[in-house]
C-alpha cells in the first residue's frame, strides 16, 4: 500500500504548478500571436481566429500532459489500490471469520469497522447491520465498558489499557446479555492508533456453570452450617477433614483445632480400640456393621468431659479416596429425661409395693398384737409369782418391756395401714435417740462402738415417736449387719436450711429448714447396683430367714409420710451414710386430724 501511495504522489502535479504551466502557455500563445500579426498583418477574421488556435495548440499538450493524463493514471492507480485493499481486507476478514473467537474492530469514535462471523453469530445480527454502528450504544448494556469508552476519548492512554484482558458483556439482538472475556490490541497506522481490535471468548455458559457450582457449594455450606447435629468429615487415616459449627460447639474445639486432628481424640479411651478396629476392617473388606445405624456412644469434649451421643456413620468416595461422615447428636438432655422417667417409675413402683406391704402388714399386725398380748399376759402372770430376788425376775421384766414396745409398734403399724393418722406430737429426735440408746447398744453387741453427736439446738418434728424409733432401729440393725467384724456406728443430728441448689441434687427434698439425722457405719458398704435397689420392698442381700428386705422400704415410707427425704452415700468397703431429712419446725398439719391420709405407707 505504501508503494502505491508513493507512485500516486509522483504522477500528481500540484495545482500551483499546473496554474503556472497554463499561465505560461497562455503567455507564449499571446506572444506568438502578437509576433505573427506584427510580422504579417492578417484580415480581421483571421487575426481573431489566430489567437484561440495558437492558445488551443499550446494549452492542449499542457492540459493533456499535466492534467488529464496524470488524472487518468491516478484514477487507474487508485482503483488498483482499492482493489488491493479490498482483497487484503477480504483476506483479513476470511482469517477473522475462521477464528472461533468473537472479533470486532472499532475506530476511535467507537464505530464498528470490522466484525467476524463469530461476532455476528453471538450478537445475532448480520454484518451489514453492525458495521458503522456505535459499538457501545448498540451492542453493550449501559453502565458497562466505561473504562474502554473513557480510554477511547484519549487515544494516547490506550496502549496500556488495551494490553489488558477484561470481562465485559455484550447485548444481543434478542436483548440477552452474554459475558465475553476480551483481549484487545491497538490498530496502528502511520505510527498512530486508529482503532482497537477486541478478540473475545463467550464465557456465558462457563460463568453460569461456575455460578451454579458456587451456588451449590453455598447451599451445601448453609445446610452443613445450619444443621443442629454436629457433622464431622474424616479421612481414611482417621483425621478430621471438615466439621460444622454444631460439631465445634459440641466438642468445644475451634474448627482450626479440629482440622487434621485425630478423630479418635473425640472419644473416650475405651471406644478408641473398637473404633480403629472397625475402621481397619472396613478399609480392608468394605464391610461395616455400624454404617447407617444409630449408635449410642459417648463423646469427649476438649475439657475431657464425657457426654452421651447418638452417632450415624456413612462413607463416600471422593477423588478415589474413602471419606466418612459422622452425624453426631448430643443426647444429654434426652438421657437425663429418660433417667428421670425411670427414677419416677421406680419410685412409683416402690410406693405401690410399700402400699401393698402396708396393707399386708396391717392385716398381720392385728393378729400379731393378739399374740403379743398373750405373751405379755402370761409373762405378767409369771412375774407376779416370782420373787424380786429370783435371777429370772429381771429377764422376765425385760420380756415384758420388749413386748410392750412391740405392741406399741404394732399398734402404730395398724394405725398406718388403716390410713388413719397416728398419735402425732412435737417430737424432739435427740430425746428419742437417747431413750432407745441402751436398747440399741444391746442390739448391736459389744464389737461395735456407738458415737452420738446430738445437736441440742434442733427443732422438734411433728410426727409420732414410734415412727422415728422405727427409722433408727432399721438403720441401726442394717449397720450392725454390715459390720460383722465390728466397727463404729455414728448417730448425729443437726438442723439444715436446704436451698434450691441443694435440692437440685436431692429431687425428693423441698427447700426449707430440716432436722437431719445421720446414721453412718464403717461396714461393708454398697456398690452402685445395690444402692439403686435398697429401698425396694423385699429386696435383701441377706440369707433367707435373716432379712425380709422390708426394713429400708418401711423407713422410706415413714420419711415420705412425714414430708421429708432420705439420701444414702456408700462405696464398697467404705461403710454407709444414711441421712434422713425431716421438715422443721414441726407443725400440726390441719388435714391430719380432719381427714384420713390417703397413702397407706408405714
Ligand atoms: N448400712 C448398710 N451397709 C451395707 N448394706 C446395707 C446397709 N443398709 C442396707 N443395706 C443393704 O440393703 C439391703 C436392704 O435393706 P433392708 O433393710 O431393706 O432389708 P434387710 O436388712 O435385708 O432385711 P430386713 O431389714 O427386712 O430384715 C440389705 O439386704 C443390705 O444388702
Ligand atoms: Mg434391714
Amino acid at each position: 500500500m505504501k508503494t502505491n501511495n508513493g507512485r500516486l504522489s509522483k504522477t500528481y502535479l500540484s495545482p500551483a504548478r499546473l496554474f503556472i504551466a497554463v499561465a505560461a502557455a497562455i503567455f507564449i500563445a499571446e506572444a506568438i500571436v502578437m509576433a505573427v500579426l506584427y510580422a504579417r498583418p492578417l484580415p480581421a477574421l483571421a487575426a481573431a481566429m489566430l489567437d484561440p488556435v495558437i492558445l488551443v495548440i499550446l494549452l492542449f499538450p499542457v492540459l493533456y500532459f499535466l492534467l488529464f493524463r496524470p488524472m487518468l493514471i491516478h484514477i487507474t492507480e487508485r482503483k488498483k489500490v482499492e482493489e488491493a485493499l479490498i482483497k487484503e481486507r477480504d483476506k483479513a476478514q476470511r482469517f477473522l471469520d475462521t477464528a472461533e473467537v468473537f472479533m470486532v474492530v472499532l475506530d476511535l469514535s467507537g464505530r464498528v469497522s470490522l466484525i467476524n462471523k463469530k461476532g455476528c453469530a453471538v450478537l445475532g445480527y448480520g454484518e451489514n447491520f453492525i458495521i458503522g454502528k456505535n459499538w457501545f450504544d448498540s451492542f453493550t448494556p449501559s453502565g458497562t465498558w466505561e473504562t474502554a469508552i473513557e480510554a477511547l476519548r484519549s487515544p494516547s492512554t490506550l496502549t496500556p489499557v488495551l494490553s489488558e484482558s477484561f470481562e465485559n458483556p455484550v447485548l444481543t439482538g434478542s436483548g440477552a446479555r452474554r459475558d465475553i472475556f476480551w483481549n484487545s490490541a491497538p490498530i496502528i497506522e502511520n505510527n498512530a492508533i486508529t482503532g482497537i481490535l477486541y478478540a473475545g471468548s463467550d464465557i456465558t455458559e462457563k460463568k453460569q456453570m461456575e455460578k451454579a457450582i458456587v451456588d451449590s457449594e453455598t447451599h451445601y455450606r448453609l445446610v452443613h452450617n445450619s444443621a443442629f447435629d454436629g457433622i464431622i468429615v474424616s479421612s481414611a487415616d482417621d483425621k478430621v477433614i471438615d466439621c460444622n459449627p454444631s460439631a465445634e460447639k459440641l466438642f468445644g474445639y475451634e474448627k482450626s483445632e479440629l482440622a487434621g486432628a485425630e478423630l479418635s481424640g473425640l472419644m473416650p479411651d475405651e471406644y478408641r480400640k473398637r473404633h480403629s478396629e472397625g475402621l481397619k476392617r472396613f478399609l480392608s473388606t468394605g464391610k461395616s456393621q455400624i454404617q447407617g445405624k444409630v449408635l449410642e456412644l459417648e463423646g469427649l469434649r476438649k475439657n475431657k468431659e464425657r457426654f452421651p451421643i447418638e452417632l450415624v456413620l456413612s462413607s463416600f468416595t471422593f477423588e478415589n479416596e474413602i471419606k466418612f461422615t459422622g452425624t453426631i447428636r448430643d443426647v444429654t438432655e434426652r438421657k437425663k429425661a429418660e433417667k428421670d422417667k425411670a427414677l419416677a417409675q421406680t419410685r412409683l413402683n416402690q410406693t405401690q409395693k410399700i402400699e401393698a406391704v402396708g396393707r399386708l402388714a396391717g392385716g398381720i399386725a392385728h393378729d400379731f398384737n393378739n399374740i403379743l398380748n398373750a405373751i405379755r399376759g402370761n409373762a405378767e402372770l409369771i412375774i407376779e409369782d416370782t420373787e424380786r430376788t429370783d435371777p429370772s425376775w429381771p429377764r422376765l421384766n425385760e420380756i415384758i418391756g420388749a413386748v410392750l414396745h412391740a405392741s406399741k409398734l404394732t399398734r402404730q403399724l395398724m394405725l398406718f395401714s388403716k390410713g388413719r393418722p397416728s398419735e402425732t406430737a412435737n417430737v424432739n429426735i435427740n430425746d428419742t435417740i437417747e431413750n432407745i440408746l441402751v436398747m440399741l447398744k444391746r442390739l448391736i453387741g459389744d464389737d461395735i462402738a456407738v458415737i452420738t453427736e446430738l445437736n441440742p439446738g434442733i427443732s422438734t418434728i411433728w410426727t409420732n415417736e414410734g415412727s422415728i424409733e422405727q427409722i433408727i432401729l432399721n438403720l441401726t440393725v442394717n449397720a450392725r449387719d454390715a459390720m460383722l467384724a465390728g466397727g463404729t456406728l455414728s448417730i448425729k443430728t443437726q438442723e439444715l436450711d436446704l436451698d434450691e441448689a441443694a435440692c437440685a441434687y436431692m429431687p425428693e427434698c423441698k427447700p426449707g429448714k430440716h432436722v437431719v439425722m445421720s446414721v453412718s457405719d464403717t461396714g461393708a458398704g454398697m456398690d452402685k447396683e445395690l444402692l439403686s435397689r435398697i429401698f425396694e420392698p423385699f429386696f435383701s442381700t441377706k440369707e433367707p430367714g435373716k432379712g425380709t428386705g422390708l426394713g429400708l422400704s418401711v423407713v422410706y415410707g415413714i420419711v415420705k409420710q412425714i414430708g421429708g427425704c432420705i439420701t444414702v452415700e456408700s462405696e464398697v468397703g467404705q461403710g454407709a451414710l444414711f441421712r434422713v431429712y425431716l421438715p422443721a419446725p414441726g407443725r400440726p398439719r390441719e388435714s391430719a386430724s380432719l381427714q384420713p391420709e390417703t397413702t397407706n405407707v408405714f
